[in-house]
């Protein structure tokens, strides 16, 4: 029988294990991310005293964010992934969610048949690419003058504009290491750009550009932020806005694509 609880700090090496399931193209969060920022707002399913699965969430407002969903190799198809989403589901509806949403690879086609099985439908494609500093200077130049927000004066329009989740911003705020990073129209005020920024990570969860030739400008904006040694820079990429060519013209690689997938909570 497969009970839940929620995570805590001594459960990270059984996180550890069960991350390397997923196949991600970067090591496991450090121990700290996992005690902070991870462990609070998780659940682990446990069978016969063993760890076989793991749900991390966050929410946004009405919508709930599945980020990680594993099960232990030697427990799949027997329910865990299942029970796991129904219990992230709950927990979302009384949390006041009316939708929930998550990414995952196309070619996964276990977690693709449990995520459709729920109604949740394809809304964007994702691409995770990576690019050194040094070559930022070979993307496009920009010739829009913008300026650069740090604070959450414009949080609200910045949602709207590039369809991230309602919240979204304001919950990113909150966790450690994180700069949000807008760009403005320096004449007009319009939002053209925002990263999501994860020092630590270190990764723009969230890059959107409002034309490819932002994406210069705004690794220009995001770099003092960045650590000393970390000579790339890495970042989400949003399908539509156009980026992903021109970052990879400039030398960028792209490291994994993925669908984001919405449903309703009902
Ligand atoms: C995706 C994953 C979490 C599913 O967990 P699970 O514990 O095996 O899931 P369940 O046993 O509850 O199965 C739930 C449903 O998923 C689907 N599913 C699971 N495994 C499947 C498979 N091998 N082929 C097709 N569908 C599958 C089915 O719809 C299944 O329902 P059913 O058994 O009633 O037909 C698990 O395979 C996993 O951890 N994979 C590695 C990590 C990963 O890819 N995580 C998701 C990242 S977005």
């Amino acid at each position: 029988m497969t009970q839940l609880r929620p995570a805590r700090e001594a459960d990270y090496d059984d996180f550890a294990r069960l991350f390397a399931e997923l196949g991600a193209p970067d090591p496991p969060p450090t121990r700290d991310k996992w005690r902070d920022e991870m462990a609070p707002a998780s659940v682990m399913a446990v069978r016969d005293e063993r760890v076989v699965g793991c749900c991390y969430a966050q929410v946004f407002d009405d919508t709930g964010y599945v980020r990680i969903l594993v099960t232990d190799a030697s427990a799949r198809r027997t329910g865990v992934g299942r029970t796991l989403m129904a219990n992230a589901a709950t927990s979302f509806r009384a949390a006041g969610c009316t939708k929930w949403c998550l990414n995952v690879r196309p070619d996964n086609v276990p977690a693709v048949t449990l995520y459709r099985s729920l109604d949740m439908e394809v809304t964007h494609t994702r691409a995770a690419l990576a690019i050194d500093w040094a070559a930022v200077e070979r993307l496009p130049a920009s010739d829009r003058d913008t300026r650069v927000v740090l604070d959450a004066s414009f949080d609200a329009q910045t949602e709207a504009r590039f369809s991230l989740h309602r919240g979204q911003l304001g919950v990113a705020r909150t966790l450690p290491g994180r700069v949000i990073v807008t760009l403005l129209a320096a004449t007009s005020d319009e939002v053209v750009a925002v990263a999501v920024f994860d020092r630590s990570f270190p990764c723009a969860a969230e890059f959107r550009v409002a034309a490819p030739e932002l994406a210069r400008p705004l690794l220009q904006a995001i770099r003092p932020h960045a650590r000393p040694g970390d000579l790339q820079a890495k970042m989400v990429l949003f399908d539509r806005e156009g980026a992903e060519a021109a970052l990879v013209a400039a030398g960028g690689v792209v490291r994994m694509r993925t669908l984001h997938l919405v449903g309703p909570l009902g």
